[in-house]
């Protein structure tokens, strides 16, 4: 039976207090829209109905970067007159059978397994409700049943609700399964007449009861899968709880986490055995962390490959970018350092603090300690690149290499100004400036030459 799904995004997240469209906030590091957009890919529909209307333009172009090769289609919701209206919006696309799934682009969590049950529970001849028990059901539309609590009779929005009716904790959560067809003949008869004059796409409840239709309910595995987002604070507190439970499950793989509260996981992290991570550490894109791998306090790791045994220390900052970083085995990086798109470094590499590496490879034992910059540079083994040395690749207008070969000893302040080459092993003196290439396994030095004048005298504080 062919699948449409739905997801209404068209709301302006007032009590958010931002420019930014609600559902274009981030969650785990990706916009709320895209999680929801994201994980109902796995289901399979035929389509993938947006429903924009605040910030359409930016939603739309956001998600048509993100989301290539999705069937996913966009229809504007002006003015935004409540959830049945925005579905309404989207009938002229809808297929003339099979089921509809609406979601919510502001409840990111949804699971792919709890969409499909919900899809499953419809079947294609009822109504199917996603609710949950709530112990604080403040502000949910109510799940009203029949006095023996089976049959769905109605959702009653919480304005609209009476005191007994506000008492039912089972809540809708916002997401429905519906026979296309029958809801195309609902959504046409809807009405704005309760306490918000807006159209309730909830009102379709009592419509396929009177039609004779079974109303079912399916509920998620989890209360995170439902919860939505309106403010600030609400994202924060999803955001932790998500964090949290990214965590839990790379501690039960084995992962040691100091503190799964202060840890943050914005993409997705493969981990070798015995991997440790200290606090407040943010890994983001991909990354993946080879056996016994070490991770310090405070560091931040985006796109990159880190091998096995290697000890990253604390205040690091990779960020491999689309190029991605590369650390071979047994490596030492940081404090402090700073490693950049195209870094690729061998085994038993040490970077030390405040040394920056852009677009350059360096081959096993090369060591580059203290203060130092390498950029389009290719270094070859047991180099040891001097405190404060840097590649100066950039002319003012293009990007030039620079070559070094193995076993060659850069002094500290040294400039190797590219495109230049530094033979196999050459000794470059403390301070030279190059702009030519060094001879290999000679000592080239480039600076003034040291004097020494004698009966110099210091020039003398003059009495008055
Ligand atoms: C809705 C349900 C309520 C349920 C709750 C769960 C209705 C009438 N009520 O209420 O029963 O308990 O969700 O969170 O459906 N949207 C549009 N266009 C609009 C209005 C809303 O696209 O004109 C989108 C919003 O961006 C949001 C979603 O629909 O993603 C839900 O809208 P919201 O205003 O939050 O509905 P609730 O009042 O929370
Ligand atoms: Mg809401």
């Amino acid at each position: 039976m062919s699948l449409s799904i739905v997801i209404m995004a068209a709301g302006k997240g007032t009590r958010m207090k931002s420019a930014r469209p609600k559902v274009l906030h981030k969650l785990a590091g990706r916009p709320m829209l895209s999680h929801v957009i994201a994980t109902t890919a796995a289901l399979q529909a035929q389509q993938q109905v947006v429903i924009t209307g605040h910030g359409a333009e930016l939603v739309e172009a956001g998600m048509q970067a993100a989301f290539k090769d999705a069937p996913l289609r966009f229809v504007r919701q002006e003015p935004q007159l409540g959830t049945g209206h925005a579905v309404q919006q989207a009938v002229p696309v809808l297929p003339d059978e099979g089921i509809t799934l609406i979601l919510n682009g502001d409840t990111p969590l949804i699971r792919a397994s709890t969409a499909q049950a919900l899809v499953d529970a419809c079947g294609g001849d009822k109504l199917a409700l996603l609710t949950i028990n709530l112990a604080d059901p403040t502000g949910y539309g109510r799940i009203v049943r029949d006095p023996r609590g089976e049959k769905v009779l109605a959702i009653v929005e919480h304005k609209d609700a009476s005191e007994a009716q506000r008492a039912i904790q089972e809540v809708y959560t916002g997401m429905m399964a519906a026979p296309t067809a029958r809801l195309k003949q609902w959504l046409s008869r809807l009405d704005n007449n309760n306490a918000q004059g807006e159209y309730y796409l909830t009102d379709v409840v009592a419509m396929a009861q009177a039609d004779g239709l079974t109303v079912v309910s399916a509920q998620p595995q989890e209360e995170i899968e439902v919860l939505g987002v309106n403010s600030p604070a609400q994202l924060a507190d999803l955001e932790r709880r998500y964090q949290r439970a990214q965590a839990d499950k790379l501690m039960e793989q084995g992962v040691r986490l100091a503190d799964p509260a202060r840890f943050d996981l914005r993409g997705e992290l493969r981990c070798g055995s015995d991997v440790e991570i200290d606090v407040n550490c943010v890994f983001e894109g991909s990354v993946a962390l080879g056996n016994e791998a070490r991770i310090g306090a405070n560091c931040v790791i985006r796109n990159a490959v880190i091998g096995e045994g290697v000890v990253i220390h604390p205040f690091t900052h990779i960020d491999g970018d689309k190029d991605g970083v590369q650390i071979g085995e047994g490596s030492i990086i940081g404090p402090f350092a700073r490693l950049r798109p195209g870094a690729k470094l061998g085994t038993e590499v040490h970077i030390g603090n405040f040394v920056e590496v852009k677009n350059s490879t360096l081959a096993d034992g090369a060591k580059a300690n203290h203060l130092a910059y390498l950029g389009d540079a290719d270094v070859g083994e047991r180099v040891n690149y001097g405190a404060g040395s840097i590649t100066a690749n950039y002319d003012g207008a293009n990007k030039h290499r620079t070559v070094i070969g193995n076993d060659v000893h850069v002094g500290s302040n040294c400039v190797l100004i590219a495109p230049i080459t530094v033979g196999a092993g050459a000794t470059i003196g403390g301070g030279s400036t190059l702009s030519k290439d060094a001879p290999e396994g000679q000592l080239t030095v480039a600076r003034a030459k040291q004097v020494s004048l004698s009966g110099w005298q210091r020039p003398q504080k003059i009495k008055r």
